[in-house]
């Protein structure tokens, strides 16, 4: 049997071989399939992109149904496991596992990164202290192109290189003084003989001790979450990295529009909603009545559901484990029990069952981000972080990939027909 689609057009009775490539045929394949001679001919129409495939990738591989999540080839479970964030970056980035000298290199390259431009400083605090940390960091982030012009070398591999070694080491600096700004407290400068993570929690929660020490339970979780947040393959704010890419703007304004894509709460912003939503319901008990209400239509389940996990997201489930681990030493955070009782209604509820709604990344994250001290409206920041390494490497992978150029979707047009100006006088 041949890799092809035939197509009759019954408005014409003539029928179409189109080739099957990698489990899709292409759109524009479609255009040969005329009604009349002048007919543009058929496109495919995908609002939010339901069945379309926007790119060839090589960075993550994703089965949904079978909650198998891989980068560059290795298992997120073996990754949890073995690596760290800073080198999942690399693998993620680069697309192999550093050697140690390249390891050296790359963390060498990143330490000396770390910290921010004083006028930078300077614009943050023109903010109020009740700014939200995720409005602070995505527009800071679009000002990193007026400090680093020659970001604008995009086919420039050295010019990459070194706005990638900046995002990387910076956007933690920024998330710190985010928050900083938001608590009145001063900044702390970062601690290059810190791990990435550990410097982060430094430039956090330093108060008037001389050297930062964080707990290392707490810094091998956080770097755990890290590493489950690097990349996801064509979710929102990544195809929205990729889409402003593609006009050839440097990666920093891109990487604004990432992150404000990021910080909505359907995507990145809903780790903050699951914990404003178990605040909400505020008791085991209240549970039941909850979940009626969104059965009926009234809100989601925040934290539950993905477009493409149709069973258990398989970084909830290693979350969950490291959830025991940070709330050994922080206490259990009391939420934890309103959230493992609407998972346990949930994954038996029919509503639920039906729709294959399963907890996904956000739903257990919050928990532990509370637990060691954050408040909720920095949790989108946390995930912004180590998303970063993914919106690089994906937007790289769009630049250098011979398929692209600038993103220009098509629609169909359902408007007015044609018709003549009205001269006011004559507008009722
Ligand atoms: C992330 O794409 C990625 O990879 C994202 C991410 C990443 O790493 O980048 O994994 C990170 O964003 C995880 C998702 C975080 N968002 C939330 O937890 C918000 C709550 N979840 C949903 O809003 C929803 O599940 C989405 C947005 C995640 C997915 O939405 P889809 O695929 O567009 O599904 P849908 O909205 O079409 O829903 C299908 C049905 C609908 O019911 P019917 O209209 O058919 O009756 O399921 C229902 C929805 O109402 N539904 C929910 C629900 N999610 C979907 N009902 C209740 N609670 C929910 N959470």
């Amino acid at each position: 049997m041949a890799d092809t689609l035939t197509i009759t057009d019954n408005r014409t009775g003539k029928t179409y071989d189109v080739a099957i490539t990698d489990g899709t045929i292409k759109a524009t394949d479609l255009r040969q399939l005329k009604a009349v001679a002048d007919d543009p001919g058929l496109m495919t129409y995908d609002p939010a992109f339901m069945n379309t495939a926007n790119c060839r990738s090589r960075i993550t591989f994703i089965d949904g149904d079978k909650g198998i999540l891989e980068y560059r080839g290795y298992p997120i479970e073996q990754l949890a496991e073995h690596s760290t964030y800073l080198e999942t970056a690399y693998l993620i980035i680069f697309g192999e596992l550093p050697t140690a000298a390249q390891l050296q290199t790359w963390t060498n390259d990143i330490t000396l990164h770390t910290m921010l431009h004083e006028n930078i400083k300077k614009l943050m605090e023109g903010y109020q202290y009740d700014a939200h940390p995720m409005g602070v960091f995505l527009s800071t982030v679009g000002a990193f192109s007026t400090f680093y012009p020659d970001a604008k070398q995009i086919f420039d591999e050295q010019s990459r290189r070194k706005q990638i070694h900046r995002l990387v080491a910076k956007v933690p600096t920024i998330a710190a003084y985010a928050y900083r700004h938001s608590i009145g407290r001063p900044y702390n400068q970062p601690d290059n003989e810190l791990s990435f993570t550990g410097n982060f929690l430094n430039m956090l929660f330093r108060m008037t001790e001389l050297k930062y020490k964080s707990n290392p339970v707490l810094e091998k979780a956080l770097d755990v979450l890290f590493i489950l947040h690097v990349d996801h393959e064509q979710n929102c704010s990544t195809s929205a990295m990729r889409n402003i890419g593609s006009s050839h703007v440097d990666p920093y304004s891109a990487m604004a529009g990432a992150a404000a894509a990021l910080y909505g709460p359907l995507h990145g912003g809903a780790n903050e909603a699951v914990l404003r939503m178990l605040n909400e319901i505020g008791s085991v008990s209240n549970v039941p009545a909850f979940v009626k209400r969104v059965k009926a239509g009234e809100g989601r389940l925040m934290g539950f559901g993905h477009r493409i996990y149709k069973s258990y997201d398989p970084r909830a489930k290693i979350i969950k484990r490291t959830a025991d681990e940070v709330f050994e030493v922080t206490g259990k955070n009391p939420l934890l029990e309103i959230a493992i009782e609407l998972e346990r209604i949930a994954l038996q509820d029919e509503y639920f069952v039906s729709r294959k709604l399963y907890p996904n990344v956000d739903f257990y994250s919050g928990l532990i981000y509370q637990a060691m001290g954050f408040p909720v409206t920095m949790f989108p920041v946390l995930f912004a972080i180590p998303r970063t390494a993914g919106w690089i490497a994906q937007w790289e992978e769009m630049l250098l990939d011979p398929e692209q150029k600038i993103a220009r979707p098509r629609q169909i047009y359902i408007g007015s027909p044609k018709r003549d100006y009205v001269p006011l006088k004559k507008r009722t």
